[in-house]
């Protein structure tokens, strides 16, 4: 077994969770990887384990079905010395709430929110037994911003924000930390999944999956007190600075860039 204990990492087959699962495994933990692609999972866990000496554990689920995210939180009980646990796996649906599949967007709130609480209810007696370990929540700064045509995206993800906050005032004492992490636009799958074309947007507002998992961590291992909401990246941080405005004038300021945007995408259907 890893010195550092073991780390459960949801959406570890792509994107930001491979690169926590390889940052993790690189700083000598244990991982058990969850994601629906096993054969991703298990070629994912049979490097790591090859290269760094660590245990890694493919395990198959899709964390909208409530039987198999039960399946995770029983793991999650039964493991032998969990000590992070990173609620990452993500999916969004383009377009106009009233336009989109109503179970595909409750599919959001699903694998965000219910698998994000569950998760952590499940991990947190021990953690606090242990009185070590980390939470980590992978928001998104489109969690701190109300926006069109991402609603259930951009809520979910707020949720997460308020839930972090909120777990960590009541864990102050535990030693255990959390971190509710906020990326702006990173280098991975997602857009592709959502079927979103991004190659218009101009590279210098990106960040690599490394770069994003890499602060989120060295926040962590800082322990950086009153860091809850973290947001990675010196550009996206800058950006950061409007919410120190009253929120009735973030929603006015997102109202106008909304109006020039409906310009450009259209607004919800009539029919
Ligand atoms: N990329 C960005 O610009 C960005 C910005 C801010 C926040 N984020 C957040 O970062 C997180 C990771 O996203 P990413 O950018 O790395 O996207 P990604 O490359 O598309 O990865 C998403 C991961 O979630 C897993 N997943 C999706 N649905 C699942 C389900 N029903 N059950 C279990 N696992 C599921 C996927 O694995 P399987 O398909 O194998 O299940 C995959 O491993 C998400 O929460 C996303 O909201 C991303």
């Amino acid at each position: 077994m890893g010195a550092r204990g073991t780390a459960l990492i949801t959406g570890a087959s792509a994107g930001l969770g491979e690169a926590y699962s390889r940052a993790l495994a690189a700083r000598g933990y244990d991982l058990i990887l969850v994601a629906r692609r096993l054969d991703l999972l298990e070629n994912l866990a049979a490097e790591l384990r090859s290269r760094h000496g660590i245990e890694a554990e493919a395990f198959a689920a899709d964390l909208t079905s409530e039987e198999e995210l039960e399946r995770v939180a029983l793991r999650i009980e039964q493991a032998d010395r969990l000590v992070i646990l990173v609620n990452n796996a993500g999916c969004a649906v383009e377009g106009f709430f009233v336009d989109t599949d109503i179970e595909r967007q409750m599919d959001v709130v699903r694998l965000h929110d219910l698998a994000g609480m569950r998760l952590a209810r499940a991990a947190l007696p021990q953690l606090i037994a242990r009185g070590a370990g980390a939470l980590i929540f992978v928001s998104s700064m489109g969690g701190l911003f109300p926006f069109p045509a991402n609603v259930t995206y951009n809520a979910s993800k707020a949720f997460l924000v308020s839930f972090a906050q909120s777990l960590a005032l009541e864990l102050w004492r535990t030693g255990v930390r959390v971190q509710a992490l906020c990326p702006g636009l990173t280098h991975t799958s997602f857009h592709a999944t959502m079927g979103v074309d991004v190659s218009q947007v101009p590279e210098g507002m990106w960040m690599s999956a490394d770069e994003v998992v890499e602060e989120s961590l060295q926040a962590l291992e800082e322990g950086r007190h009153g860091r809850i909401v973290f947001i990675p990246g010196k550009r996206n941080r800058r950006l950061g600075w409007l919410l120190l405005l009253p929120r009735p004038a973030i929603f006015r300021a997102v109202a106008m860039l909304a109006r020039i945007l409906e310009k450009i995408v259209g607004s919800p259907s009539r029919d």
